[in-house]
């Protein structure tokens, strides 16, 4: 049987990426390059398939006849091929919006045609254009959009859908794609296209697994809270691919904001700003502030621009359960209940992102996380720190929000274990195991060398792995309060009964 190998393609609209957009072009002579388009064109003809589009409702109009978009397409392609760049081929449109233009705007009528006759994967697909209607029409048939500050980039820049990828020039635009390429985009498609029907996806971010929704559909939203059993009163951390989806989401951003959003975004910092009307009471539980965050793993990105919305996501575990640090975490204790879950491997950092609230007189620390509080400070001066606080504005910050089911101790004495004599007992070492840990029944170490980021990582599994041994104790070494120890104290003093009196 013959297989068919679909392939991976480009769509350039011509005017204002390729070439200039200098008006109508009826000749040959009017075409100019930009500067950057051979080379940019050369370092991908190898990967995927070329196209051109173009919109020309000059035909429409009576002012271009189709033989002279002919030639200047014809010439466009020709003058590539010197370059050794091959054009599969070239869709023109001759409508205009008043002849109701079935060709290109929205509809990816060229892509689907283009995908038929070149077996083209869509899903792995771009359109590159200067117009937000390049980028919707990518996003109707599951291929990536790339909006242009070139051409009219710049003059349509507001009314393009906020979480869209925009790049400088086509330079920039090429770097990207390339990076796009290794992704399992097929199932970021999928996974996108639930989330925009009002579905929840679990996703890898560089902290924790999240549980995702639409961030301004209620009920999608309202779905993550029935998942997790999470309370309405815990807000949840609203997730941004790109600075400009900031604006659907926040009132104002204070200089000293901006400052850690330059230096950590995207990255394990979520920052507390007020929040605009529109982002619905749910995601807030009410309060008139929002948290931030933009994440650095791609997955997640690509989940966000593709599916073109802000993410509200908590960490996709049951509440009151350690956060998932893999995709396997996700489908052991919520598998069935979620629309889709993405692997996207182990999480680098493991432990969940810092929290810094711009709400207050002073910036001020909610959860320490993946970035240490000394970088904050280093940049914008002493943080307040109100951490365990449960009527405020940090619920989630309940003293057992991590627990395992297995108790765990931090603090203990020979006199006090005295009643687990003849019980299983777990060791969560941070460094290497030393000499008198025979007396475990197993014994878990967080990093050898002592590197407090490597701990991190494997804080979670860790503790997961202790906790399902059926254990009737474990006992948790402390780690130096330093950098991402603090985040990891914070967690275990969280995940940490006391003792039965
Ligand atoms: O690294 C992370 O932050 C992960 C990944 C998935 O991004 N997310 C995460 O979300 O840890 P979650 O829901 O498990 O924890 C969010 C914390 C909660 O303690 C919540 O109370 C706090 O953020 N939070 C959310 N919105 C807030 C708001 N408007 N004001 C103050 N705290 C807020
Ligand atoms: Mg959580």
């Amino acid at each position: 049987m013959a297989t068919s190998v679909l392939h991976p393609a480009i769509f350039f609209d011509r005017d204002g990426t390729l070439i200039e957009d200098r008006g109508f072009l009826h000749t040959p002579e009017e075409v100019f390059f930009y500067e950057d388009a051979f080379l940019s064109l050369r370092t991908l003809k190898d990967h995927f398939l070329l196209f051109i589009v173009t919109n020309q409702p000059g035909i429409g109009r009576g002012i271009l006849r189709p033989e002279e978009v002919e030639s200047v397409n014809q010439y466009v392609v020709q003058r590539l091929a010197l370059e050794g760049i091959t054009i599969s081929g070239v869709y023109f449109c001759p409508h205009t919006r008043e002849q109701r233009c079935v060709c290109i705007k929205p509809n990816p009528y060229f892509l689907l045609k283009a995908a038929e006759e070149f077996g083209v994967d869509l899903s792995r697909s771009f359109v590159v254009g200067d117009h937000p209607h390049d980028v919707e029409t990518a996003r109707n048939v599951g291929a990536k959009g790339i909006y242009l500050l070139t051409g009219h980039g710049e003059k349509h820049l507001d009314e393009l859908n906020p979480n869209a990828y925009v790049a400088k020039n086509l330079k920039e635009a090429i770097a990207y794609i390339l990076k796009q390429d290794v992704l399992p985009s097929r199932e970021v498609h999928e996974a996108a296209e639930i989330i925009r029907k009002g579905g929840v996806v679990a996703f890898p971010t560089e902290t924790v697994y999240g549980l995702g929704a639409d961030a301004f559909n209620p009920l999608g939203v309202a779905r993550i809270f029935e998942i997790k059993q999470r309370p309405f009163f815990d807000p949840l951390i609203v997730h941004v691919a790109h600075l400009r989806a900031l604006d659907q989401l926040v009132k104002s951003v204070p200089s000293i904001a901006l400052c850690l959003i330059e230096k950590f975004w995207p990255g394990p910092l979520t920052l507390v700003l007020p929040k605009r009307e529109e982002v619905p009471e749910i995601v807030t539980a009410g309060l008139p502030n929002v948290a931030v965050r933009m994440p650095k793993h791609p997955l997640a990105r690509s989940l966000i621009e593709q599916s073109g919305c802000p993410m509200a996501a908590p960490s996709a575990n049951p509440f009151g359960y350690v956060s998932p640090t893999t995709a396997e975490h996700v489908r052991d204790q919520l598998g069935d209940q979620v629309d889709l879950i993405l692997d996207g491997g182990p999480c680098e950092v493991g432990v969940e992102s810092t929290i810094v609230s711009f709400v207050e007189k002073a910036p001020t620390l909610l959860r320490p996380g993946g970035v240490p509080l000394e970088e904050i400070e280093s940049l914008i001066g002493k943080v307040e720190v109100r951490l365990g606080e449960e009527k405020v504005s940090a619920p989630g910050m309940l003293p057992k929000h991590y627990a395992p089911r297995t108790p765990i101790l931090i603090h203990w004495s020979k006199e006090s274990l005295k009643v687990y004599q003849n019980k299983k007992i777990g060791f969560l070492a941070f460094q290497k195991a030393g000499n008198g840990l025979q007396r475990f029944d197993h014994v878990e170490v967080l990093s050898r060398q002592g590197d407090l980021r490597e701990a991190a990582a494997n804080l979670f599994s860790a503790i997961r792995r202790l906790d399902a041994l059926g254990l009737d104790l474990i006992l948790a070494e402390s780690v130096p309060e330093i950098g991402l120890g603090r985040a990891i104290m914070d967690r275990l003093r969280r995940a940490s009964h006391t003792l039965p009196q």
